[in-house]
């Protein structure tokens, strides 16, 4: 049996206590986690701010070539870092690879930023009476930064942190999920091997309040990024007082449907947003807003494609969903969908379970104040909601307490444009879902979704500070 330790000061400490780690396929069990308590966040933070101060006089060249060296360890273990997705998160395998897959571009989107990092000349002669002046900027890092990340993306939404971070020099302490620390352990041995300096990353495991309140408090961390709840974010919040922070907090994402798209195009696309890692996913497509005059055809097509879908083992190849992360949280979307029946909503496919799963499942019929619409369901789950006109549908989209990413389907490019500009979110996708990512977009989202971006060119900006220099030339 796997026991794992706390990665602090480039050495794995034997923690006090240890949680077990359970599979969300089957219950089995997977390893015993260290559990850090607030004393070793502690540890790791004061050992971050004392790696800082070496780390931030690295070059952008030497920075640049770690971040390299990351990708092309990950490259040569893309199976075996696969295979650990499968096993904490319960991720089918085909989307396990191509996570990893992501993270590697992740990290080298990281490595070509270090390198593009820069400031600004300032005219300082544009005020009047100033003469033999010059001014310029900097980013400058910020210093320890805290970490805590989510267990849909174990690996890709931890390089959206770490890489960044280390883009400019800054240090971090990660707080892997729960379900999903092995991902980040393992992270530590390829970063250790590519030359980061010891105590640059640090890692402590385990959950609870006091380790994150230790984690956003103490006077040494510079900046908390956090990808989960809005509960736990709006305490962070709260917590972080003047320290920067970014929150990526999730969605009930929508698309729209209008009737001039030809739909074999795009059902499958839809399908694909809707389902992907058993919704689990902050842009997951939650709601689906099509025009009246083709949601018929619309349902029918959509169910079919959906009962092509296959449940099962997450390390079978032609598995497409598995486990819910949770067996509570199949509990959650049961009773969700049961008082959404009750309130009228009508299942028109999907809606079994068993102990850790729930399959594809879509409804119609459902009203906006139901939870299975209203909140984030984070779940197989998706809803068609048919409309008369575009106004309607937009407005049927911003009826939302979030605002991540949304989508809309049109060949007009007047409609495309209008959606692009009236949609409240942080990213309107034309004709693609509202699940369409990839790395090096600014992504992040308005109103309960969060707070700041994240895409490698613009955590940049939140990891540092801007710093003017100015310099008189004649005495
Ligand atoms: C998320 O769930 O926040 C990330 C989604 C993605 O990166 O595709």
């Amino acid at each position: 049996m796997k026991e794992t330790k706390l990665w602090i000061d480039g050495e794995w400490i034997e923690p006090r206590n240890t949680y077990d780690l359970t599979s969300p396929y089957n219950g089995e069990l997977i390893a015993k986690i260290a559990k850090g308590s607030p004393e070793d966040v502690k540890k790791a933070i004061e050992g971050a701010d004392r790696a800082f101060h070496s780390f931030k006089k690295w070059t952008a060249y030497e920075r640049a070539e770690l971040l390299y060296r990351v990708v092309e360890i990950m490259r040569k273990k893309k199976e075996e870092l696969a295979q650990i997705l499968v096993m904490e998160a319960g991720k089918p395998i085909k989307a396990a690879r191509g996570e990893i897959d992501r993270t590697i571009a992740t990290y080298q989107f990281a490595a070509e930023e270090a390198k593009q990092v820069r400031g600004e000349t300032v005219p300082l002669d544009a005020a009047p009476g100033v003469t033999n002046r010059i001014g310029w900027t900097k980013r400058v890092p910020l210093g320890v930064v805290s970490a805590i990340t989510p267990f849909n993306f174990p690996f890709n939404l931890v390089a959206h942190k770490l890489g960044p971070a280390f883009a400019v020099g800054n240090t971090v302490v990660l707080k892997p999920a729960n379900q999903t620390p092995l991902s980040s352990i393992v992270m530590a041995d390829i970063f250790k091997e590519a030359g980061l300096p010891e105590g640059a990353l640090q890692i402590v495991t385990g959950s609870g309040s006091e380790l994150s309140d230790a984690l956003v408090t103490h006077h040494l961390v510079k900046k908390v990024t956090f990808t989960g709840s809005v509960p736990v974010g709006l305490e962070i919040k709260k917590k972080a007082g003047l320290r920067k922070i970014t929150l990526e907090l999730g969605s009930n994402s929508a698309l729209i449907v209008e009737p001039d798209v030809p739909l074999e195009h795009m059902i499958k696309r839809a399908v694909e947003g809707a389902f992907s890692f058993s919704g689990q996913v902050c842009i997951s497509l939650q709601r689906l807003y099509v025009n009246e005059s083709i949601v018929d055809e619309f349902t029918e097509k959509f169910i079919e494609e959906t009962k092509k879908l296959k449940v099962g083992d997450p390390s079978d190849e032609s598995t497409d969903l598995s486990a819910m992360i949770h067996p509570k949280e199949v509990i959650r979307i049961r009773e969700w969908i049961e008082e959404a029946k009750n309130a009228g909503a009508h299942v028109a496919t999907g809606g079994n379970f068993s102990e850790y799963h729930l399959e594809p499942t879509v409804m119609t019929n459902v009203k906006p104040d139901m939870n299975i619409v209203c909140k984030e369901v984070f779940a197989p789950i998706v809803s068609i909601v048919p409309y008369k006109t575009l106004d309607e549908a937009i407005g049927y989209v911003n009826d939302s307490d979030f605002g991540l990413n949304a989508g809309i389907f049109t060949m007009n490019i007047e409609n495309a444009m209008k959606a692009a500009d009236e949609i409240e979110t942080g990213t309107v996708n034309i004709n693609d879902i509202p699940t369409f990512r990839v790395d090096n977009m600014p992504y992040g989202g308005v109103k309960n979704s969060g707070y700041g971006r994240e895409g490698i060119k613009y955590a940049v900006q939140e990891m540092t500070d801007l710093k003017l220099i100015t310099m008189k030339t004649k005495l």
